[in-house]
């Protein structure tokens, strides 16, 4: 496995792959890697060959956001990756990927205007921004994303048709901690107060789930289940809590068509999300 920092290099090693016609599968994350980031890897084993990016893309946080205390850990990711049959790393520096002059961004209207939206403004522009100029560096296949972000899944499946971009987006599900926490890089900020209290979020995604897999339709219904189930809990507070159209992002206020339930949760300063998606008959 080799660790690259420079977008030559990765461009001269993918080259040789395509001449040889190999596939090349790619996903894109911003390291401190955990199973959530593995099941990806591991999918994109359909693939000859694994690219993973590591890059903490300053881009994508607000000025008043983790971007300096984001966990780092190239060591323990690169032994990982190892472990999982990665073949390429490539970890550029922030000058790297936006040298001086750089001033081009890629912004997306309506869907990133919802949920992660409202609250972290430059967010979305940030991440199709940057994950443009990845696919463009790596070229590859297949890029994988996970459910767990299942907004940003989104932006980046219609960005992707909307620039006629030649790859094809796998979204991949949700991995969990044993006790129902989706795996996150930002579960580490978590005191162990905060950890036992993160549990509202997985709990009340269950509860709905089940409700709409049993026929619950009614959007307010629903939604009020879920919000008691979280306000029991005096250690989060809601940032939002939301049903909205799975292809679009608007709210909806039945389920008649496919959806996505997504809630971002604030356990002191730390902001988890989790979600999950219907589809009605
Ligand atoms: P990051 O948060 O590091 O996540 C990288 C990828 O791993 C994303 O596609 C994310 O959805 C997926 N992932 C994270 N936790 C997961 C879990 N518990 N189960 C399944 N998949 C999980 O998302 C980003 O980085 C950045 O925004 C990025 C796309 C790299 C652009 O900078």
């Amino acid at each position: 496995m080799k660790v690259v920092k420079t977008i030559n290099e990765v461009k001269n090693i993918v080259n040789d792959w395509k001449k040889q016609g190999l596939s090349i599968g790619f996903i894109p994350t911003m390291g401190y890697l955990h199973e959530g980031h593995g099941s990806l890897i591991i999918k994109a084993r359909e693939n000859s060959k694994v690219v993973v990016s590591i890059f903490v893309n300053p881009m994508q946080f607000g000025p008043a956001e983790d971007l300096d205390k984001y966990p780092r850990d190239l060591e323990k990711d690169s032994k990982y990756c190892e472990e999982l049959g990665v073949d390429l790393i490539f970890n550029p520096e922030p000058e790297e990927m936006y040298p001086e002059g750089f001033c081009t961004s890629v912004n997306m209207s309506v869907l990133s205007e919802e949920l992660c939206g409202l609250s972290r403004p430059v967010h979305f522009t940030g991440v199709c921004t940057v994950v443009n100029k990845l696919l463009n560096i790596v070229n590859p296949d297949k890029a994988y994303f996970g459910e767990k972000d299942a907004q940003q899944l989104a932006i980046i499946r219609r960005m992707v048709k909307d620039l006629n971009m030649d790859v094809e987006i796998v979204g991949c599900p949700i991995i969990r901690e044993e006790d129902g926490l989706a795996k996150s890089s930002r579960n580490t900020y978590l005191n162990s107060e905060e950890r036992r209290a993160a549990l509202v979020l997985s709990k009340s995604i269950f509860a709905g789930k089940k409700m709409v897999e049993e026929g619950c339709r009614e959007v307010d219904v629903l939604l009020k289940k879920m919000k008691d189930i979280i306000e029991r809990e005096p250690l989060a507070r809601i940032d939002y809590l939301k049903v909205v159209d799975a292809m679009t992002m608007q709210q909806v206020n039945t389920i008649d068509r496919p959806v996505l339930v997504a809630m971002a949760v604030y356990l002191g300063n730390v902001r988890l999300i989790d979600n999950f998606s219907f589809i009605p008959e």
